[in-house]
């Protein structure tokens, strides 16, 4: 594509706070939600509906999307591992139908590219896990939500090193099969260099059953300090989605040592000036940034979104 427009999906609340050790309370989280609208972001994961045994931070999802600020022209997807967690919000969705703007419409189901951080995350293989999200994505576009999928460690596994790229392109290509809109490949470790990102692109977009740059998002964690040259050089391969969190809030649970994700404020000051159009008002994130940092006693991790609020 040559398209100069880039969406970017802001994780935050969902990455961010999944990885937090103190408890953030619903009302915080859906403050987070809100500002983040109010900054101008159109796609905010909001939650998710995984096991509170697993990862308990995301326990409170129901309250947070009944009590976030929804807007008409932006979007919440949540995390759904199985049919439990479908399930669990189908009930929300129908206990809420009475709202204006539904409290979701989109889900994403997640996997990865190695046996080993699959089992970590979701207590299955990746051939088990495929099989487990077929009826999760079947069952939510029935209902007329839209599916994304995402592919964890696609350079890097926390627990068996250099990951397969073909694997990588396989596992893309079967959440595509089954119905999902686009797939968010994951830095997970955020060890990825650009040139990494280079190679494994050209892998998923090339040869037999290649993948196309429109269904293709980057996910880039940034323990390195690579998140933005990543974005750049997966633009570079025509990848025009982006995932980015606010302050670079984040981390898995089951990647130890991984930072956040790239930081939203990062991406946007990047990109700026560059002929590419964003969505997000930088100086408006910025304070939301500084401010999810204050409330979480935690560093902001922006470089851009400190050196902004110094001015
Ligand atoms: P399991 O233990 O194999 O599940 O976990 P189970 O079916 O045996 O159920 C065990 C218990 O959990 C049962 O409760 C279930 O009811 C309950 P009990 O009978 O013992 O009281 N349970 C649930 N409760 C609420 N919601 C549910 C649910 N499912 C079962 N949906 C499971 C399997 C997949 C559930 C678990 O491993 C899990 O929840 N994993 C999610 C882990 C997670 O959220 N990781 C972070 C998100 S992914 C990520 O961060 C990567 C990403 O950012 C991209 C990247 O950076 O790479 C997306
Ligand atoms: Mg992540």
């Amino acid at each position: 594509t040559d398209s100069k427009v880039v969406k970017i999906v802001e994780v935050g609340p969902r990455d961010g706070l999944q990885n937090e050790k103190s408890v953030v309370t619903s009302f915080v989280k859906a403050e987070l939600v809100t500002r983040l609208g109010r900054a101008g972001m159109k796609t905010i994961e909001a939650g998710s509906f995984v096991s509170p045994k697993w990862v308990p931070q995301m326990a409170g999802t129901p309250e947070v999307l009944k009590s976030m600020e929804r807007l008409r022209d932006a979007h919440y997807p949540v995390l759904v591992p199985n049919i439990k967690g479908l399930e669990d919000l189908f009930a929300l969705l129908d206990s809420t139908s009475g709202e204006d703007v539904p409290l979701t419409d989109e889900i994403a189901v997640f996997t990865a590219a190695t046996d080993a951080f699959c089992k970590a995350n979701t207590n299955c293989t990746i051939a088990e896990s495929l099989e487990r999200l077929v009826p999760v994505t079947d069952r939510a576009r029935a209902r007329g939500l839209r599916v994304r999928g995402y592919v964890s460690v696609v350079v890097v596994c926390p627990y068996t090193g250099r990951v397969d790229y073909k694997k990588v392109k396989e596992v893309s290509r079967a959440l595509l099969g089954m119905g999902c809109y686009e797939v968010s490949l994951g830095d997970t470790v955020g060890a990825g260099t650009p040139w990494d990102i280079r190679a494994m692109l050209e892998t998923v977009m090339s040869g037999a059953g290649a993948l196309p740059a429109s269904q293709l998002a980057g996910h880039f964690h940034d323990t390195y300090g690579t998140g933005v040259p990543n974005i750049l050089a997966a633009l570079g391969l025509g990848l025009r989605t982006f995932d980015s969190s606010i302050a670079g809030l984040g981390g898995c649970p089951y990647s130890p040592g991984a930072t956040g994700n790239v930081a939203t404020e990062d991406v946007l000051y990047a990109l700026q000036g560059s002929g590419y159009t964003t969505p997000g008002d930088l100086t408006a994130l910025a304070k939301v940034g500084g401010w999810i940092s204050g409330v979480l006693n935690r560093r902001n991790e922006s470089r851009a979104g400190k050196a902004i609020l110094a001015k």
